[in-house]
């Protein structure tokens, strides 16, 4: 039975069974069903024109710097120059690497990349989050996903050069294998050119992209769902992939659930990008889950002192106790109905 699944979903049959049947329906039920809170909400801020970058039908784009982004990269940069010889250091050191392997073997076996936003200010942590929480980042997303966002992660993460290590964890061609539908928006803080890994993903838009795959992935732990460089070129070639570089400040909107993408590795430069990740209540993210009375991306962010109905549900806007349960099993569905492109 699994082997006859197995067959079925390889074919070109299946394909038009998810564009025309599995999609359609299932994205009727995200949006309406289980993202109902966050389609009214849609609604009513969409009443008004706000700006926004239109994603043109396709699930990334990439924006030249603005004045705010340049002014929140050379603030970023401003305050790393205190610390980050420090936390390259740490990066080095053979506790990190220990640390790292029990979370995530790829990271773990010569460590390449930490977070460093804890290490920011307070005041610039909370200016990173009102970036994050601007009407016209908050716009596209929403535009894009359909429904009001929550804003899940905020990050700031700092990647160094390791000579003669191999490509690893996000280095490989995957799909955040997180959730439905989602909005990323990496920015380059540092220059991001050949040297310091430019981040790849497809050009065009994959209809129904949640549902394609490989045949093929990596079965090692950590790997899951990764493909190697040779088994993606034979599906997509060089000129179907788009290459993310350039100024400080410069960004792209990418919806990491859909698309294929991966992370380039410094060769001779380091290199620091800011994300957010804009996401509903049925993706998978431990920020998801906690319970404080805070942002936990600044301090400064209550539940009491946030009166806004939209402000509320973009900071603190937490899935019902079903949902907790119900959303690894959507997942699997997501991998159980998914095509296997053939390599
Ligand atoms: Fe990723």
């Amino acid at each position: 039975m699994i082997n006859i699944l197995k067959h079925i979903k390889r074919t070109k049959f299946w394909l038009i069974v998810i564009d025309y049947l599995i999609y359609p329906i299932y994205h009727f039920i995200w949006s309406y069903i289980i993202n109902f809170n966050g389609k009214l909400l849609y609604f009513l801020w969409s009443l008004k024109n706000k700006e926004f970058f239109s994603l043109n039908n396709n699930d990334k784009l990439i924006v030249d710097p603005s004045d705010e982004s340049k002014k929140i990269s050379s603030k970023i940069l401003e305050e790393t120059k205190l610390f980050i010889e420090n936390s390259k250091k740490e990066i080095l050191s053979k506790e990190y690497s220990e640390k790292m392997s029990k979370t995530s073997l790829a990271d773990g076996e010569k460590p390449y990349r930490i977070s460093i936003y804890e290490k920011l200010s307070d005041n610039l942590k909370k200016e990173i989050v009102q970036f994050a929480s601007s009407e016209k980042l908050v716009t596209t997303a929403s535009e894009y996903m359909k429904v009001f966002p929550i804003l899940t992660r905020v990050q700031v993460y700092y990647n160094i050069p390791r000579k003669e290590a191999p490509l690893r964890g996000a280095m490989f061609w995957h799909k955040d294998g997180f959730g439905f539908k989602n909005l990323d928006f990496f920015m380059c803080v540092t220059d991001v050119d050949e040297n310091n890994g430019p981040f790849y993903c497809l050009e065009k838009k994959i209809n129904a992209g949640i549902f394609k795959s490989f045949d093929y992935f990596f079965k090692k732990t950590g790997e899951r769902n990764k493909v190697n460089l040779e088994n993606f070129e034979k599906k997509f070639k060089a000129n179907e992939i788009l290459e993310f570089k350039g100024k400080s400040g410069k960004a792209i909107f990418l919806d990491s659930f859909s698309t294929f993408h991966r992370g380039g590795f410094c060769k001779e430069k380091e290199r620091i990008m800011l994300r957010f990740c804009y996401q509903t209540h049925d993706a998978i993210c431990d920020e998801l889950d906690s319970n404080q009375d805070y942002f936990s991306f600044d301090f400064s962010t209550t539940k009491n002192n946030t009166r806004d109905i939209f402000k509320k549900y973009l900071f603190f806007k937490k899935p019902p106790i079903f949902l907790k349960f119900l959303k690894k099993q959507l997942i699997k569905f997501y991998y159980l109905v998914e095509h296997r492109y053939k390599i």
